[in-house]
């Protein structure tokens, strides 16, 4: 989704901006641009296209000036053309703003402008905010930016920038992300830290309200009355290496292999193997709390609602607690039900997410507690949770999210061995757990040693127009998330199901053309799931099964068979996922895809 940088400072703004910009490229957008201030004013370049391309023009045309801001956009309002790309301006090309999130009452504030005389040169409801400031009155750039902020209503995450006061940034955040970057005589603005990584590690994390004053000499934090807010520096703990390729062709092979050590920074520190519990202070739930507990909703979206669904299984397993998994979007305008001893937990890998953010804000408005297994440190919903459990999975760059969810369902398993201990769960069965736990690092390596077969099956099977990817139980949404690995970045139609669900209509699509993936590690369903793949062989259908090593009752019945290591049963999916994601990866290779930036798609959806 859209990416801010902005600087301030001694250096050259341009290079610094487009290098910035690079490193935001991973969020998805499909334009870029950039406003440099100077003696000779604003000025903007900008372009439907890569940063890539963006530079090359800079190359050619450089823009000189020691303060600019830059943006990638994901169109929300108004096709990816170069017009609506940002930076916009006013009517007189006097200030440059770049914007993030979604003004709702743009269209009345758009008419409002052009009765008053305004031109709008694009069809963007971030352009109605140059000009609304445009319009304010007040003596400096940060009083017309609150005085027109008064007006809208919406989303957003933006820096302005204005030829009478040249050297200052001005930003505001309401609903969608933004930090400052702290240097040596400089100053940064980012949508993400990532963007800011390569020159300071120290950044303050702004609140929704917050205006901030950027200039070479300092910065200051404001709320909408101008009354200065103190805000803390926070330490990033990713250095630049993390979101750097390392050697790999993409960020998604790079963070797939990355998950024996994500896995293991998970459980860090968090296992206790003679209690048969696991260490969650970040959870702030006490054991009472915890047997007070009545009923979980769990609000999630993509592949995390994913693991939100393997989390049901893992708790109601471990600590006898009903789940409820939601897909956020669709939670958070419900009439909210929170009865007594709900707890909401939101997951998130990015902690950004609007919808998830909205649905954890309704059920707490509900009276529910919330808590949430995020990512990113510092991002708003662990902010706004009252407690939670961070992945340490380091930075996720590839848009298809890989190690996040094998970490997801590692922190739903210590979450349902917390549970489960404070609810009566024998410490025998917690300690058996905790051994597998320790061993799942080593599994992960060796499941990841099946990629030069899952390479040559990709071969194979790259030219499918469809794939269906069926599984069971805890496995159910293994499939779920093996399909959508594979649509998200090969665009190849795939769907998950689960496997007996395959009868009541999927089956009248099986024929020879349809490959189907089934998720089958050798569990209390695996001989169901067996006569699943006898009724798709039946049918012509061809079968690749993601099954147990040490299974070989399958040959005869399925075409090709990927063996990962046997594990506890409610851990499993941590395992068959990771064929999947290289099946995807490696068929989205041979068709020739933009794995790391998939079209249409975003790494943090920021907007509704
Ligand atoms: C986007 C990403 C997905 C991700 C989903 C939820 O759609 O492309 O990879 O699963 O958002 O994101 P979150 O950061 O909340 O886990």
């Amino acid at each position: 989704m859209c990416g801010i940088i902005g600087y301030v400072g001694r250096r050259e703004a341009a290079p610094i901006l487009v290098e910035g910009l690079h490193r935001l490229e991973y969020r998805g957008y499909d334009s870029a641009g950039l406003a440099v201030q100077n003696g000779a004013g604003v000025m903007v370049t900008k372009l439907a296209g890569r940063v890539r391309a963006l530079g090359e023009l800079l190359g050619r045309a450089p823009l000189h000036g020691t303060s600019g801001i830059a943006h990638t956009r994901w169109a929300t309002h108004g096709a990816p053309t170069t017009r609506n790309a940002h930076p916009h301006t006013d009517c007189s090309g006097t200030l440059a703003l770049v914007h993030n999130g979604i003004i709702e009452n743009a269209d009345a504030l758009r008419a409002v402008l052009e009765r008053g005389g305004h031109r709008f040169t694009t069809e963007t409801d971030t352009e109605i905010l140059a000009h609304l400031i445009e319009e304010a009155v007040g003596q400096t750039l940060e009083a017309r930016v609150i005085a027109a902020l008064a007006l809208v209503e919406g989303t957003y995450g933006l820096a302005v920038v204005s030829a009478t006061e040249p050297g200052k940034i001005v930003v505001a955040r309401q609903g969608s992300p933004v930090l400052l970057g702290i240097g040596d005589d400089e100053l940064f603005v980012a949508s993400d830290a990532s963007a800011v990584l390569e020159h300071t590690r120290s950044v303050v994390y702004l609140d929704d309200g917050d205006i901030a004053v950027l200039t070479p000499a300092g910065y200051s934090v404001l709320d909408r009355e101008s009354h200065v807010q103190l805000r803390a520096v926070d330490d990033v703990s990713w250095d630049v290496t993390q979101i750097e390729l390392g050697g790999y062709a993409h960020f998604m092979l790079k963070e797939i292999m990355e998950q024996p050590e994500t896995v293991r920074a998970t459980l860090r520190g968090r296992l206790l193997p003679e209690a048969g519990s696991a260490r969650l202070d970040g959870l702030n739930l006490t054991p009472e709390e915890c047997r007070a507990i009545q009923r979980i909703v769990i609000v999630a979206c993509g592949t995390s609602w994913h693991a939100g669904l393997v989390g049901r299984d893992v708790i109601e397993e471990l600590a006898g607690i009903p789940v409820q998994v939601e897909y956020a979007s669709e939670y958070r305008y419900r009439r909210p039900l929170v009865a007594p001893g709900t707890l909401t937990l939101a997951i998130s890998q990015s902690g950004e997410t609007a919808d998830t953010l909205e649905a954890l804000r309704a059920a707490r408005a509900a009276g529910s507690r919330v808590v949430g297994i995020v990512n990113v440190v510092g991002s708003t919903i662990a902010r706004e949770c009252g407690g939670g459990i961070y992945l340490h999975a380091g930075p996720e760059v590839g848009v298809a999210s890989t190690k996040a969810f094998t970490s997801q369902i590692v922190s739903l398993a210590l979450l349902g061995l917390y549970l489960g201990r404070a609810r009566g769960l024998p410490a025998e069965r917690g300690r058996e757990l905790i051994c597998r736990l320790i061993q799942l690092p080593q599994l992960v390596t060796r499941t990841l040693a099946l990629e030069p077969d899952v390479q040559a099956l990709a071969a194979r099977f790259a030219d499918a127009r469809n794939f269906l990817y069926l599984g069971r139980g805890v496995n159910f949404p293994a499939a779920l998330e093996g399909a959508l690995k594979l649509k998200e970045i090969s665009y190849i139609h795939a769907e998950g199901y689960p496997a007996a669900e395959m009868k009541h209509g999927p089956i009248a699509l099986i024929d020879a053309a349809m490959p189907v993936v089934f998720v089958a590690p050798r569990d209390a369903v695996y001989a169901k799931v067996r006569s699943n793949m006898q009724e798709v062989k039946a049918r012509g259908g061809r079968i690749i099964a993601v099954t147990t090593e040490g299974s070989d009752d399958l040959s005869g019945l399925v075409e090709h068979q990927l063996r990962v290591p046997a594990t506890a049963p409610l851990l499993s999916p941590v395992l068959t996922t990771i064929p999947l994601q290289l099946l995807a990866y490696h068929i989205a290779v041979q068709r020739g895809c933009d794995v790391d930036r998939p079209r249409n798609l975003a790494k943090s959806v920021t907007v509704e």
